[in-house]
């Protein structure tokens, strides 16, 4: 194949530019090269009592592997920023943002979402009262409200205090202001807040 004089002229010109190019934009062309590869790590997780052993890009949040990965949609991805409450689920007894942390931080984690707190023939006591008392409308910040709900319950009961506390060596009381102060994390679009004080208070069997 014959190449036109100017053709050899614009290889001749890139050849050249290429080989003068300083050596730190060629490192952070590979560098970038890197980056752009997923790193994969093998994690192993347990949610509702079931293993998980799963090989994952460690970029990816645990909220992205029980939706996408295990199929556990009852935990809902709001505004995965950490801003909103409706990805909360249980971590070996705390509860956590499920977008604001990485899978691979929660080797041998035990994780409990909506799915695992009960089922529809058997529903975990806070379930029931949800419904019992209206506690949602659309029903999105639903799941997250209920973990948190049953985690800020043990919170109270293992005498863990607030912003609110008014001691942070007395027992903390089940009140309203507690109640909103620790659920203040989770936000209802549907304005179902008073509907999910009662639900709560009902499980607590304390008037607040
Ligand atoms: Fe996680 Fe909103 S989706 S806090
Ligand atoms: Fe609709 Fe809370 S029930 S956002």
């Amino acid at each position: 194949m014959s190449m036109s004089r100017r053709s050899v002229l614009i290889v001749g010109v890139v050849s050249a530019a290429t080989a003068i190019l300083p050596p730190f934009i060629c490192a952070e062309a590979s560098a970038a090269n890197l980056a752009a590869r997923p790193v994969q790590s093998k994690v192993s997780i347990w949610v509702n009592d079931q293993q998980h052993d799963l090989d994952l890009d460690t970029r990816t949040t645990l909220l992205d592997v029980l939706r996408e990965h295990l199929h556990l949609t009852g935990t809902k991805k709001g505004c995965d920023h950490g801003q909103c409450g409706a990805c909360t689920v249980i971590a070996n007894g705390q509860r956590i943002n499920a977008c604001l942390t990485l899978a691979v931080m929660h080797q041998g984690s035990k994780i409990t979402t909506i799915e695992g707190l009960g089922t529809p023939d058997n529903l975990h006591p806070m379930q029931a009262a949800f419904i019992k008392h209206d506690g949602y409308q659309c029903g999105y910040c639903t799941p997250g409200q209920i973990c948190s709900a049953v985690a800020v319950l043990g919170e109270i009961r293992q005498g863990i205090p607030s912003h609110v506390s008014p001691s942070l060596s007395d027992a903390p009381q089940l009140n309203a202001q507690e109640l909103r102060e620790r659920m203040s994390g989770n936000l209802c679009r549907c304005g179902a807040y008073s509907n999910i004080i009662e639900a709560i208070n009902e499980v607590a069997g304390a008037k607040a």
